[in-house]
């Protein structure tokens, strides 16, 4: 035998000896509880009302863990009751004492961290390494950032208060991890909690409850139930919940927006993806194979911002692809606990088949497929690395997450068609950008539809920034300044509504169509104004154009006499599909500076101010409401108008202090095109109110107007031919909201819907699942109320925020 005899080439024949972690202290500690776990509920460990459970299954062995309990609607009830009762008391505590409480249980995490640690690759199959090393740490980290935010809410979230009893629906990727990330923003703002861990990985949720208990949470705040997506339902569905927070696939998550729908329960969603990691020729590609690894087979590849798809320029393609292979090559998959190993177990069978299935899916749709040449372990659940190449962009296993140690990979040509196939998914979770060229990176980062860039890196998570979705990868963002605000809701929101306002069906939208019963076109004879001598038509794509259909609505005044003030347009599907068209078109609105935004905002109220006469005798002669009042109802309407053009230029990111060498760009974008129903009252301020803070971020819209005091929003065509709006950024059609506002919700190019509506929203909420858009229900307000009718929370409604990481140094 030939003994090696250079250093180096020792290193290269070494073989790895197993460097396993001890589970002992794990399995006393399911020991210590007897084989089973209650809930836990209103601070007590209880058992399940109807005495069902399941078994809880260590995927890398096989082996049984514990038993849980599969909470019924009783159990559900129970903590809900429980977090209810806690709610005035904890809410009532000063930031300062919720401070104290997080503090203790960040320290609690580090005291019982490799506790935490080992359960979580016991009961995930992720490997030690990663729990270690990464999970818990983020999961203290959260909990100090969080102590940090309770300590400063009273000023730094002045004028909000907390959302109420939240129920959080998590998923078994990053188990504790995710408790984290829901109960530390919660319990900072004031929220009590019932929260469900997933069914594979209930563990250290369980495990957490007893820190939580251990560390003085008062009963209640916290109460932690198991069970399936049952369960979950249950707790959705739940009256008295306030606010739901999920994690999970983006199917479920839709079926969270339609249960919730209507109820007013606020509502953050964080899905799936199909995050594109894109190389450019320049990039530094052992740095690129390494980031690569880290995107795909951390965790084996079930993150939900995963880079699954690899997508990268033609001429480095094949290096990239060598050097990719010879490293996969070298990736170790064995035993979570075993500390050399790279890849653990898939969570569970079902996960397991369904990625064997979609990799087939793949072969048979012609990719081609590449694994290493060595076998994984057979006693638990395990999948090898594998790459895709020669993969067709519309392919299954291009579109649908696989949510597995699976890359596919692509190759373009040009920065354009990088961002074009990056954006080529529903998804908008993530992006990882490869490239020296800090040029090229920093323009392709905004072109991206994503909620997280990452530049030359990946994976990076931190309590500092918020990490959320654009598209159907949900809505809502966890951790920073961002995350917050999910769980507050503003003050007099609170006073006037209680906690939660059960709003209402929109009920039976009308029809839209040639079946419409328009009003007659025949002017009142009694009408005090000239003859009305044109109808309005719509405005779309800076054009006054005729509805699709030629009938007109009545406009009648108020009671006693209705009489006709005039009519307008009855917009149908067409009118709105042509409106959300100019809409698209006029995209570039986002681009434009804040300085011309600010402009053009300023102009049409420069333009409005010498109308205030006519504007107010057009309100009056709508609604009665007098002259006076009218009057003040455009001075506010300017008045608005000039506050989004202060604003046009000063809605600014945030660059946040993560712990990396390098900055975190929290920037601020605009959704996209967005539906906006105006509310019946105040048809002008209403109006304005909406249209503006949109407009000045730079979204484009297409509005709805007040549906019986249309008038002031036709008038303003001419406001707005001479207040240089681009055309296609705001576009207006008239008819009847509901209906309209309905085919907006159920638009798969429209991006967000604002509901001013009297109906309260839930139709537009439902139809809204399909492709996730985000919808504001923003009705019952004192729109006169610089308060309720103005500032951030439109501001941020208005916009989404992308964090982009951008390391630095050599
Ligand atoms: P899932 O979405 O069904 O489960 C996530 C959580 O939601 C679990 O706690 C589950 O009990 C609960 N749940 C299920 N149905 C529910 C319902 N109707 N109402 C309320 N809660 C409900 O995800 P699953 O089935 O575990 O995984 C399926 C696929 O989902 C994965 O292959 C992956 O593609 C995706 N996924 C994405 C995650 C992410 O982080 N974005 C996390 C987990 C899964």
């Amino acid at each position: 035998m030939n003994h090696p005899t250079g250093i180096s080439e020792i290193f290269e024949t070494m073989e790895y000896g197993p460097a396993p972690e001890t589970d002992q202290p794990v399995l006393e500690w399911l020991a210590r509880h007897g084989g089973a776990f209650g809930l836990y509920v209103g601070g007590r460990w209880v058992p399940g009302e109807d005495g069902r459970g399941f078994d809880v299954i260590n995927p890398a062995t096989r082996a049984k863990l514990t038993r849980v309990v599969q909470a019924g609607a009783a159990d559900v009830s129970a903590a809900v009751v429980a977090a209810r009762a806690a709610l005035p008391g904890w809410a009532g505590l000063s930031g300062h004492a919720r401070a104290r409480h997080l503090y203790a249980l960040a320290r609690a995490v580090q005291k019982h961290s490799r506790l935490l640690a080992v359960l979580e690759s016991l009961d995930n199959g992720k490997s030690i390494r990663e729990t270690r090393d990464i999970d818990i740490p983020l999961v203290a980290r959260h909990f100090y950032h969080h102590a940090g935010w309770a300590q400063l809410l009273e000023t730094e979230f002045a004028g909000y208060g907390p959302a109420g009893v939240v129920g959080q629906i998590i998923p078994w990727n990053f188990p504790l991890l995710m408790v984290a990330w829901k109960v530390a923003p919660a319990l900072a703002a004031g929220c009590t909690i019932v929260l469900k861990p997933a069914e594979f990985t209930p563990l250290t949720a369980l495990a957490f409850a007893e820190l939580a208990h251990e560390a003085g949470l008062p009963p209640g705040v916290l109460n932690v139930i198991t069970g399936d997506g049952e369960t979950g339902k249950l707790l959705v569905e739940h009256p008295d919940v306030d606010k739901i927070a999920f994690t999970g696939s983006t199917e479920v998550g839709r079926h969270i927006r339609q249960a919730t729908a209507g109820t007013g329960k606020k509502l953050s969603l964080e899905l799936g993806g199909k995050s594109p990691f894109i190389v450019f020729e320049d990039a530094d590609l052992d740095s690129v194979v390494e980031g690569v690894v880290d995107a795909i087979w951390f965790n084996q590849g079930q993150v939900c911002c995963a880079g699954s798809r690899l997508l990268v320029q033609e001429g480095v393609a094949a290096p990239l692809i060598d050097k990719l292979r010879a490293r996969m090559e070298k990736l170790r998959v064995g035993s979570p606990l075993d500390k050399a190993v790279d890849m653990g177990a898939i969570v569970a069978p079902v996960q397991l088949e369904r990625i064997r299935g979609l990799v087939e899916k793949g072969v048979e749709e012609g990719a081609q497929m590449w694994q290493p040449s060595w076998a994984c372990p057979t006693d638990g659940y395990f999948y090898p690395p594998t790459l895709f190449t020669d993969v067709a962009p519309a392919a299954t296993i291009a579109q649908v997450e696989i949510f597995g140690p699976v890359l596919v990979s692509m190759t373009f040509r040009t920065p354009t068609e990088a961002v074009a196939l990056a954006n080529n998914t529903p998804f908008g979770l993530a992006a990882s950008v490869w490239t020296e060229n800090i040029n090229l990176a920093l323009d392709i980062a905004p072109k991206i539809k994503a909620g997280v860039v990452w530049v030359n890196c990946t994976n990076l998570f931190d309590a500092a920034a918020g990490f959320g979705g654009y598209r159907e990868s949900g809505f809502g963002r966890e951790g920073g300044r961002e995350g917050m605000w999910e769980y507050l809701k503003p003050t007099w929101e609170l006073e006037t509504t209680g906690m939660r306002d059960a709003g209402g069906g929109m009920g039976e939208a009308a029809e839209v169509s040639g079946a419409t019963h328009p009003a007659s076109p025949i002017p009142h004879p009694d009408s005090p104004l000239p003859a009305i001598d044109r109808t309005p038509k719509l405005f779309i794509g800076g054009k006054q154009v005729r509805p699709d259909q030629a009938y007109s609505r009545r406009i009648v005044g108020p009671p006693p006499g209705g009489r006709t003030v005039g009519e307008v347009g009855e917009g149908n599907r067409k009118d709105i599909r042509n409106a959300v068209e100019a809409a698209h078109a006029a995209a570039g609105w986002a681009q434009a500076t804040g300085h011309l935004r600010a402009q053009v905002l300023y102009y049409i109220a420069e333009n409005l101010a010498p109308r205030q006469a006519e504007f107010a005798a057009r309100i009056d002669a709508m609604t009665g409401g007098g002259v006076d009042a009218a009057r003040r109802e455009v001075d506010a309407a300017i008045a608005r108008l000039f506050t989004y053009a202060a604003w046009a230029d000063k809605w600014d990111g945030a660059v946040h202090h993560t712990p990396v060498r390098g900055v975190t760009l929290a920037m601020n974008e605009p959704i996209g095109v967005v539906g906006v129903a105006c509310p019946d009252d105040h048809p002008l301020l209403g109006f304005v109110s909406l249209v503006a803070p949109l407009v000045a971020t730079g979204n484009t819209v297409v509005v709805i107007p007040s549906e019986p005091a249309p008038l002031s929003a036709t008038d303003l065509y001419s406001v707005l031919e001479t207040s240089d709006v681009p055309a296609g950024v705001i576009n207006i059609v008239t008819g009847a909201t509901d209906a309209l506002a309905q085919i907006l919700a159920e638009h798969l190019d429209v991006d967000g819907v604002w509901y001013g509506g009297a109906a309260g929203g839930k139709a537009v909420e439902l139809a809204s699942a399909g492709n996730m858009k985000r919808t504001w229900v923003a009705h019952r307000r004192d729109w006169l109320d610089p308060r309720q009718g103005e500032g951030r929370e439109f501001l941020r409604r208005a916009t989404q925020v992308k964090n982009i990481w951008i390391p630095y140094g050599e």
